[in-house]
């Protein structure tokens, strides 16, 4: 009566509910199974920042119709599509049993047993602050790295984006709760974590009257066991001095910046109401390559926004020429009803979104091979992951800039750091060879 099986869709934030969802079901006494088969409790964490993320979803929970006939199961739809689609799910998915938001993770036990006594399905997506996600318990994967959700929501509008919408507005956690539980964690064996939200640079502002980002950071900085921090997502306007120094005086805080851009025309950055103009952009990441010499820079970028001209494309080629990129994550604009873009005329037709996002990627694949081939015969530390999932005969790890690397050595050093010298680029990942005992003890020394 109390396995469940969890598949999520979409961002850190979404996998890190997951982690939240499961660690709250164990804690009442479920326990986590591998396959949807072997659930009593089969639960969707949905994405609908873009529509190929609910389709995706729509057709995995179709396909449960025939298991579902076959065998009692709970299925519960939960994330972003349950928050924005609420019983408008029960259309497509007649058979669904529970359709909970995002501010409804905490629910979810009780929802489960309303579901066995009542036998009819269960909507709830009210918008609740009581109970708040970022305080329930976590499963995780690892037990060397951790994501931790610093501000949930997000203020800024952009008029592509759902997340607002789904995600409600921006709650920073107190400072002390957040250093508490980094502490807890680090003494039980985390040297990693990843600090999250929407906009990590606006951490604090509702919670103090100010953004206490950096001084965040050098908070987390003081814990000693803790060896290597990090962040997701930063959004250029709200990229302070403050934050770029903050980054570049604590030493654990790691040398990657993700800094999402998605335009490099200043005409469609304002209708997309991003707040900052290509030249700025440019300058910012100027700025912080001078206060960070290692930095390594990735970046989202929407093609095809309605009324984008090829010479508003043309823009955005030249901007990530100019950036150089360590990588970047590029989409098809999806229009999303709600959202103000969805209403601009314009529509680009697909085929020229899609030959726009071959250009872009076909160019930015040769400078991430040769931002990485700069790294070749450098000596980079790893924090080792476990063995790689593409071939057994590798480790996989990362660098401090976030980097993959590949190299041969002992699966035993999973969750260590290793010193590797980089033999190979590849545009996704370098290869290397791990230092032995021997060099690595006469690095150290000098
Ligand atoms: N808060 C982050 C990320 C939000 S969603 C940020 O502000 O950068 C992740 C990425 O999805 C966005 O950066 C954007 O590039 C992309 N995205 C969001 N809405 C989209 C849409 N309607 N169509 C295509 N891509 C979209
Ligand atoms: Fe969406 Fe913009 Fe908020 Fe990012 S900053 S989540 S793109 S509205
Ligand atoms: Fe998707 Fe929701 Fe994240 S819409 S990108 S899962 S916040």
């Amino acid at each position: 009566m109390n396995k469940f099986f969890i598949k999520t869709f979409g961002c850190q934030m979404n996998k890190h509910d997951s982690e939240k969802i499961a660690g709250l079901l164990i804690k009442e006494g479920y326990k986590i199974c591998a396959l949807p088969e072997e659930a009593d409790v089969i639960i969707f964490n949905t994405c609908s920042v873009r529509k190929h993320a609910e389709e995706r979803f729509y057709g995995f929970a179709s396909s449960l119709k025939s298991l579902k006939q076959k065998k009692k199961f709970i299925l519960a739809i939960g994330g972003c599509t349950g928050q924005k689609e609420g019983e408008r799910i029960l259309k497509r998915i007649p058979f669904a049993d529970i359709i909970f938001g995002t501010f409804n993770i905490a629910s979810l036990p009780e929802l489960i047993k309303k579901v066995r006594k009542d036998k009819v399905p269960v909507v709830d997506i009210k918008e609740r602050f009581n109970v708040k996600t970022t305080s329930l318990p976590s499963l995780r994967k690892s037990h060397s790295q951790a994501w931790i959700t610093i501000i949930t929501g997000c203020n800024n509008f952009c008029s592509y984006c759902v997340v607002p919408y789904v995600r409600g507005r921006e709650i920073s956690r107190p400072i002390e709760e957040i250093v508490e539980e980094v502490k807890r964690l680090s003494e039980e064996g985390v040297v990693e974590i990843t600090l999250l939200g929407q906009n990590v640079n606006s951490y604090g502002k509702d919670l103090y009257g100010r953004g206490k980002f950096a001084h965040l950071l050098y908070e987390l900085e003081k814990l000693d066991r803790l060896k290597r921090i990090r962040f997701a997502t930063s959004h250029p306007k709200d990229l302070s001095d403050e934050i770029i120094e903050a980054t570049a005086n604590c030493s654990k805080v790691c040398e990657h910046l993700h800094l999402p851009v998605q335009a490099g025309s200043t005409k469609i950055l304002k209708l997309m109401n991003r707040k900052y103009t290509k030249e700025s952009y440019l300058e910012l990441i100027e700025k912080v390559k001078q206060k960070i010499p290692e930095v390594s820079i990735t970046t989202d970028i929407i093609v095809g926004f309605p009324g984008e001209s090829e010479e508003d494309f043309l823009e955005t080629i030249d901007l990530v020429k100019k950036a150089q990129f360590d990588q970047i994550f590029s989409f098809i604009y999806s229009p999303r009803e709600g959202t103000p873009a969805f209403n601009l005329q314009q529509e680009i037709p697909y085929h020229i979104k899609l030959e726009r996002f071959k250009r872009l990627i076909r160019l930015q694949n040769e400078i991430s091979l040769s931002r990485n081939a700069l790294l070749l015969g450098k000596v980079v530390e790893v924090f080792v992951e476990g063995i790689s999932k593409k071939s057994k005969d590798f480790l996989t790890g990362r660098t401090r800039t976030n980097k993959v690397v590949n190299f041969k050595g002992n699966s035993e050093w999973a969750n260590q750091f290793k010193m590797v010298k980089v033999k190979e680029a590849h545009p996704f990942h370098l290869i290397g060879e791990a230092l032995s005992n021997f060099e690595e003890t006469k690095r150290f020394k000098g």
